[in-house]
């Protein structure tokens, strides 16, 4: 007995540790591969689905599915053992039921088809409503003041619907399959107790051997079903498991076996040379096209081109988010493709239109791998303007950023990047402007740190706005995925292109002031401090940046 309870204990900790292995194992290596998955996957997946994936599905194959291999091995055995029984009475009563296992078997095929069909539609209707309700929430801001919130709950309450549509179209078949079963179960028992009648009836059969066949008999219906129940719970947990498999398949990015490490400095210049560059999103069309161009070491290069021209293709392709279609881009030099990837982008510093915060302390926000001193970073935000902004922040460096950095403003958000560039000292800086969410004096301070932090670093700017790249060292008007012009912006303006098209577009005062920027008869930033000046000289103007100011502070508060 005690022998017996060991082996039972010793079994049960050899699955349990094996289990725990097994999922361990599956979810680190999925994980890795969602991480390290091409950013096309994040476009085309929606994020409801990732995360029912690693937390319902997870939690089935943690949970459920070793209960039900424990199940589906405990009633097998049990099933064996009574035809076993059943066999031992009466083996040729065997022989008649074959009919009745051939329909079993049709029965189970039959079911099994439809039912991973009910499953996988189930399973798909799940994600919406959960994809749903986090882009509602996200946007609540904006459903409540379009006052649209009945109709996004109309909108849940329709995926709801259709999620309970499919789960009852799922426990209807395991009825509709139930039912059938038991129909066979009820002949098997007829064909048993018939068969012992008969070859008792004509002699053949001891008492003893028709005990044990009627015995086992009697429970074999239920036997029977409980398996099939045991089975196709089964299948629908190993379903989890192939799903959960699917994200074996997501394309990761490229990781080059050959690639080299340059030097620690590297690129120390700033030199960038486009050769050949062409780029496209996996297997659409190419969207930049044979781009051949020199950005000389530290200076300031606008992009503009109309939408869709290719403006953010073009920071997608240095920073290697699809690898470049054909041709390469030289980094002081060096082929950018040689060299591995997250090297590549620690050495990149982007500012992106909408940058987004971690919700970790700000500390963290600006120097995540703990690489430099309280003061690095004091001196940084110094360089940004941000020192009083955060000197009244009640945990100072340590605030907790709330998620996507909602508790600063888009601009704020900007300058945390830039400061976070200052302290990495990157040679290259990529900012792609925001247009409207940024205010005159937060564009100031950003044009200025350009101008003063960022003096000897190249800086390519993705320009929304003429009127701050009209003092650029050089313009680069992108047309459908190709160079239209290339050149300084005053040569460019006296070649009456599209860069010129675009200033007059802007009307003839404005015009005018741009083009004497462009000659250096105007700073930049003498500009936006009128403008800033300007702005605030109106009383409505006035009125805003009281009510701005008052709102920001309200809010640090209430955090
Ligand atoms: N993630 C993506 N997947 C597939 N195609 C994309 C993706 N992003 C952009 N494109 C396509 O690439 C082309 C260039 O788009 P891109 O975003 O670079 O333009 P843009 O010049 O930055 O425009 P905008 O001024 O509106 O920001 C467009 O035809 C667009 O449809
Ligand atoms: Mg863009």
């Amino acid at each position: 007995m005690s022998e017996s309870l060991a082996f039972y204990f010793s079994l049960l900790i050899v699955f349990v540790l094996f289990i725990v292995r097994t999922s361990k194992n599956l979810h680190s290596n999925i994980i890795h591969q969602i991480a390290y998955g091409i950013t096309a996957f994040f476009d085309v997946t929606p994020l409801g689905r990732i995360l029912s994936r690693l937390s319902q599905d997870m939690s089935t194959i943690d949970f459920m599915l070793p209960v039900a291999v424990v199940n589906f091995l405990y009633m097998g055995f049990l099933l064996l053992a009574t035809l076993a029984g059943i066999g031992l009475g009466v083996w040729k009563i065997f022989l008649a039921l074959l009919p009745l296992v051939g329909a079993y078997f049709g029965l189970q095929i039959f079911f099994r088809k439809t039912n991973i069909e009910v499953q996988r539609l189930e399973s798909l209707s799940r994600a919406p409503p959960i994809s749903h309700l986090s882009s509602t929430l996200n946007g609540m801001d904006t459903i409540r003041s379009f006052s649209a919130l009945e109709s996004f709950v109309k909108i849940n309450d329709k995926h709801l619907d259709h999620n309970n549509v499919e789960k009852f179209a799922l426990k209807y078949i395991i009825s509709w399959y139930g039912l059938r079963l038991d129909m066979i179960g009820a002949a098997i028992i007829l064909f048993v107790f018939g068969g012992i009648t008969l070859t008792r009836i004509f002699g053949g059969l001891d008492a003893g051997s028709a005990a044990i066949a009627l015995s086992y008999t009697s429970g074999f219906t239920a036997l029977l079903s409980t398996f099939s129940v045991f089975c196709s719970d089964l299948e629908i947990r190993m379903n989890a498991v192939e799903r959960f498999w699917e994200y074996k398949k997501v394309i990761q990015e490229t990781q080059n076996p050959h690639a080299i490490l340059p030097q620690p400095e590297w690129p120390s210049e700033g030199h960038i040379e486009f050769k050949d560059f062409s780029f496209k999103y996996l297997n659409g069309p190419l969207v930049l096209k044979n781009l051949n161009f020199i950005i000389p070491a530290k200076s300031k290069t606008a992009v503009v081109g109309r939408t869709g021209a290719g403006k953010s293709s073009l920071f997608q392709g240095m920073f290697r988010i699809s690898e470049p279609a054909y041709g390469t881009i030289l980094l002081d030099g060096v082929d950018y493709t040689s060299v591995p990837i997250s090297y590549l982008r620690s050495k990149l510093a982007i500012i992106p239109q909408d940058p987004t915060l971690f919700m970790e302390s700000l500390r963290y926000n600006l120097d995540p791998f703990d690489e430099y001193s309280d003061e690095d970073i004091w001196n940084a935000l110094d360089l940004v303007q941000l020192r009083d902004v955060v000197m009244g922040l009640k945990d100072k460096l340590s605030e907790r950023c709330e998620e996507n950095g909602s508790n600063f403003s888009v601009g704020q958000r900007q300058l945390l990047c830039m400061a976070r560039a200052i302290l990495k000292k990157s040679s290259i800086l990529l900012l792609d402007e925001a247009t409207a969410s940024v205010d005159v004096e937060t564009d100031g301070i950003i044009q200025s740190t350009i101008r003063t932090a960022f003096r000897d670093c190249t800086v390519i700017t993705i320009a929304h706005r003429l009127n701050t790249i009209m003092d650029n060292d050089l313009v680069l008007v992108l047309d459908k995925g190709s160079i239209a012009e290339y050149d300084s912006p005053v040569n460019l303006l006296d070649q009456k292109g599209q860069f010129y098209s675009m200033v007059q577009a802007t009307g003839p005062s404005s015009a005018q002031y741009l083009e004497r920027i462009a000659r250096g008869e105007i700073s930049v930033l003498q500009h936006l401090s009128n403008e800033s000046s300007l702005s605030i000289a109106t009383p409505q103007a006035k009125k805003l940046k009281q009510k701005k100011s008052k709102r920001t502070s309200k809010k640090i508060k209430n955090r």
